[in-house]
């Protein structure tokens, strides 16, 4: 008897319900745990955040709207134009999100089968949910494996024909999880490009693209040609470009759940009638705390400075242990290579090395199928940082 459907059955555990056993077996045995595996960094909250989410929890609760608040949009729009030059205009609309996770989901089942086309394309390793995403919504997952050799960035323009004619969509993420890899001027334009020739809707997933090395704070260039902090390319062009805009690296707002939409303001308000069925508008209080997060920079400086000093402190154990070629261009995650003696078994080398007590990601887990590489996330405080490393460079130097 089928009690739910083949995609539900199919579903792969998700990668962090395997770290989560893991990390109970090791607390019942009384073992320090460092873990680098989830992208969920514990730093307090903003105060001023917090507070204006609480004085706006209402005496009388009632149903969010899905478009969200004015002032809302004036805060987000102020950010946009802030941080990118982007100016408000009619050809982009927003909406807000209960974080991105539930609006890069629910995008597929808005965008799969126009004009006929099934196919999802998306950068394998990468964020899993583009992939659920593809399969609830009736499409293709069609995972395009990304490699050192174009800096992680996917070229549509190689796929065969057939796949460039049937893409729906496209996800592009810069910086990209794991590798933190970033994407160009030119390499946005030739995305967009090829977007606009095949009649493909581009979703940029910019999750993380505040998160980047303090040293460009100091040399703002407001001219994306030159500016070397994360773009997005809605910078460039609004026709057929969605991003998807997050609170919770930003902000470290990951329990709130916020995020937003901005884009093609003709998909913007077709998708809003849309996300009114998905129970997904964003609760009064939140885009009461949203609203002070996207109207401040300082408070994002301040977790930049966090992640750019425990990079540095972790990369040079690493690099010396011959696991890490170069320092990630932006994000928090560090993508390294597996020891050699490890004969590219990933998972192997993770379990082994949560044995003492350090939590990563494998690749395995973060693709499809790519072996031999872990991901680290900058969640440990410096002092765990540099235990955990000290631990980690004896684990694998006894294991070469
Ligand atoms: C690449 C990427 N996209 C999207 C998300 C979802 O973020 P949120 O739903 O918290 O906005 C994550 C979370 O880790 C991510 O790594």
């Amino acid at each position: 008897m089928e009690l739910v459907n083949s995609t539900t059955s199919a579903m792969r555990p998700y990668p962090m319900e395997e770290l989560a056993k893991i990390k109970a077996n090791l607390s019942k045995a009384g073992k320090p745990i460092f873990d680098f595996g989830t992208g969920d960094p514990k730093i307090p909250t903003w105060a001023p955040i917090r507070d204006a989410m609480l004085n706006a929890v209402p005496q009388i609760s009632q149903y969010p709207s899905v478009k969200g608040s004015e002032s809302l949009r004036e805060a987000q729009w102020g950010y946009l134009t802030r941080r990118f030059g982007i100016n408000k205009s009619t050809d982009i609309g927003i909406i807000p999100a209960q974080g991105t996770k539930e609006a890069i989901f629910n995008i597929g089942l808005c965008l799969i089968g126009r004009e006929g086309k099934k196919h999802l394309v998306y950068p394998d390793p990468g964020y899993p949910v583009y992939r659920a995403s593809a399969l609830y919504a009736g499409g293709i997952p069609y995972p395009v494996r990304v490699t050192k050799e174009t800096n992680f960035r996917l070229e549509p323009w190689n796929l065969p024909t057939e796949i460039q004619k049937s893409t729906a969509a496209i996800w592009i993420n810069h910086p990209h999880n794991p590798t933190g890899a970033t994407a160009s001027f030119d390499y946005w334009q030739q995305v967009i490009d090829w977007c606009h020739k095949t009649n493909t809707i581009l979703l940029s997933d910019d999750c993380y693209v505040d998160i980047y090395d303090t040293s460009l704070d100091t040399n703002i260039i407001k001219d994306p040609r030159k500016d070397r902090r994360p773009l997005t390319p809605l910078q460039q062009s609004s026709d057929r470009v969605l991003t998807f805009m997050s609170l919770s690296k930003r902000s470290g707002l990951t329990g709130y759940r916020s995020g937003m939409i901005a884009g093609d303001s003709r998909i913007i308000n077709a998708i809003l009638q849309a996300r009114a069925n998905f129970g997904v508008g964003s609760p009064d209080f939140i885009q009461a705390a949203a609203q002070v997060a996207w109207s401040d920079e300082t408070h994002v400086e301040e977790r930049r400075k966090i992640f750019t000093h425990r990079l540095n402190l972790a990369a040079p154990y690493l690099q010396k242990l011959g696991l890490l070629d170069a320092m990630p261009e932006a994000a928090f995650y560090l993508w390294c290579r597996i020891p050699k003696s490890f004969s590219g078994d990933d998972v192997k080398f993770i379990l082994a090395l949560a044995e003492q007590g350090i939590i990563t990601s494998p690749s395995t887990w973060l693709s499809e199928g790519m072996k031999g590489y872990f991901r680290l996330a900058m969640v440990p405080d410096d002092q765990a940082t540099i235990e955990a490393m000290e631990i980690l460079s004896k684990f694998v130097a006894k294991h070469s």
